[in-house]
């Protein structure tokens, strides 16, 4: 496993729903920092984005043919094909949402046999090869990649931590890092990015310590909020549990697709059906519809200025031909043109922004500091930063260029902003119930009871550790082991409970005695200050480490 010391570059990727940019700096040169925006086919379809479609482009062998802008260039292979249909090749698209516990949230058509997890490698492996060729380029081939790379990948509060044993499964198989435990790997949520940003970009505030800022990021999937305080020593803290929910961006585009299959008379079932078969004239359509309409909707009628119109006949044919009989004549009477008026542009954004608007008072109802946030009233600035876009993706870089690399601090290894964060589960391991005899409970295999660690909602610093000294039974025991288990819920009795997940099984392994060495006692710290949880131990007889194992990467959702 390579050290901190070995870490030359530090790589961002912000992996979105429906965007996805990366950004990298040396660590001897933390302020030059690059948002990269060369991507393939950038110049044709987006020059100098610093971002990059989430789409991938397969064929009938589930092998990738083109991805990003590539897949969806007009004329480009899949243009091509999607003129009749998409027999030969096939979009994948907003994988990202599959990790969404939410169940209500529609998640996007795959095709059959397409995991969404080999989608998101597939993915993976695309902007590895990117990044690893910029590195080679930006550095002459001086970094070995990946093991003098940082990779920091952000990733939405929603997500399960199930999710982050996957994101890493799927890292390693992209080769964005060596081997599954890498040290090199590090996660934070993409709210917690964009407050590093804004920290980093709002002098112009005047920030004192105490002052709270909330971030709401609209991303196209998910709205994740977060909000954080200033501490006296610059650093920040975590106020509320940070909430999110899938209600981005796209959703937007959804209601508009629905208001079009309205006024067309097609259900919601044949127009996910048709676009996945017509991508790119959906694509074009859906663009001008972003550009013109939904980018420049701002709530005020009277900035609304006129009602656009979108002319089926030019921006996707393929409605036409599949209007529904009763809604024909119509249709052919407006000359196969369907306006907006505000009202209509106002309903697709009102379900989303709804959505919004509770996630922050809901966000502002967790403050449990008495310092509740008035919305409008107390919150003194709502601001914009500069460059929304690339705002997490810069964050995230700050977060991994950030770290403390001095061995004898109590946060080495750690971020130095960052120092405290609420968790998001409740955590615990599990002990013989006091009440039963141990003899009878193992024989009648009664459940175990969960035994608190750290509690949902604990507001608990970055480099703090939770102790616990455990001794072997025997003399000739050779390892010791230790179930974490987690739950959303905040008060558990026994493990097998509903909603209690084993999250990891760890595995220390105890040196062997010698004859009249007194058994080792065995202090087991676990720290929550990174988005996975991390185990260390040591013999507190010899003052040596001793090895210590995760034998369940496979956790179920939690
Ligand atoms: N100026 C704008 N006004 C309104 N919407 C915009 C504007 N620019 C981009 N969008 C929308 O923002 C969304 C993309 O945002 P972003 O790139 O932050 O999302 P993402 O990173 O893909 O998603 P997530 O972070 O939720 O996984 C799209 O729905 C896009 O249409
Ligand atoms: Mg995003």
């Amino acid at each position: 496993m390579s050290g901190l010391r070995d870490i030359r570059v530090v790589v961002s990727i912000d992996f979105g729903t429906t965007f996805s940019g990366f950004a990298l700096a040396h660590v001897d040169a933390k302020h030059n920092i690059e948002v990269f925006n060369s991507w393939p086919n950038g110049e044709l379809m987006r020059p100098n984005q610093t971002k990059v479609p989430t789409i991938l482009l397969y064929n009938q062998s589930l092998e990738v043919v083109g991805w990003g802008n590539t897949a969806v260039a007009p004329g480009g292979l899949y243009g091509g094909a999607s003129q009749r249909s998409s027999d030969s090749h096939f979009l994948a698209e907003q994988f990202k949402l599959y990790f969404s516990t939410q169940e209500h949230i529609p998640k996007p058509l795959l095709p059959n046999k397409l995991e969404f997890l080999k989608a998101i490698t597939d993915y993976l492996i695309k902007l590895r090869e990117i990044i690893q060729d910029r590195v080679k380029n930006k550095w002459r081939g001086t970094v070995a990649f990946p093991d003098q790379v940082r990779l920091v990948m952000t990733l939405p509060v929603d997500w399960p931590q199930k999710a982050l044993v996957d994101m890493r499964n799927c890292a390693l198989e992209a080769g964005l890092i060596s081997e599954r435990h890498s040290d090199n790997l590090e996660f934070v949520t993409e709210p917690e990015a964009a407050a590093l940003y804004c920290l980093k970009n709002c002098a112009e505030y005047e920030l004192n310590p105490g002052d709270a800022f909330m971030i709401v990021d609209c991303g196209g999937g998910t709205i994740d909020l977060t909000t954080r305080y200033l501490m006296q020593n610059g650093g920040l803290g975590e106020e509320t549990e940070s909430t999110g929910e899938a209600c981005g961006g796209s959703f937007v585009d959804r209601e508009f697709l629905k208001f079009i299959g309205d006024k067309l008379g097609i259900t919601e079932k044949k127009m996910d059906e048709l676009r996945r078969d017509h991508y790119t004239q959906f694509q074009r359509m859906l663009e001008g519809f972003v550009f013109s309409v939904k980018s420049r909707f701002n709530g005020n009628e009277e900035d609304f200025g006129y009602t656009s119109m979108l002319h089926l006949q030019s921006e996707c044919k393929i409605l036409v031909e599949n209007v529904h009989a009763d809604k024909k004549l119509e249709m052919e009477k407006s000359r196969w043109s369907i306006p907006f008026a505000f009202k209509d542009v106002k309903q697709m954004f009102d379900t989303v922004v709804e959505k919004i608007l509770r996630l922050i008072k809901e966000e502002n109802r967790g403050n449990i500091y008495g310092r509740r946030l008035q919305f409008k009233e107390k919150v003194r600035i709502i601001a914009t930063p500069m460059n929304p876009i690339s705002a997490v993706v810069k964050g995230a870089l700050h977060y991994g260029l950030e770290f403390e690399d001095d061995p004898n601090k109590a946060n080495y290894g750690l971020n130095k902003t960052i120092k405290t964060r609420r968790l998001k589960c409740t955590y615990g391991t599990d002990v013989l119930d006091p009440d039963i005899d141990p003899i009878i409970s193992i024989l009648t295999g009664s459940s175990k009871m969960f035994s608190l660690i750290a509690k949902r909602g604990d507001e608990i610093a970055a480099d703090q550790a939770f102790k616990e000294t455990y001794t072997p039974v025997r003399r000739n025991q050779t390892e010791m082991s230790m179930n974490l288990y987690c739950t959303r819920r905040f008060d558990v009795k026994f493990v097998n409970e509903e909603d209690v997940t084993l999250l990891k099984k760890w595995s220390i392994t105890l040196p062997p005695l010698k004859t009249d060495e007194l058994l080792p006692r065995v202090e087991l710290s676990l720290m929550f200050g990174k988005l996975e949880v991390a185990a260390t131990a040591f013999n507190k007889r010899t003052g040596k480490k001793c090895q210590v194992q995760c034998n369940l990467p496979e956790a179920d959702r939690c």
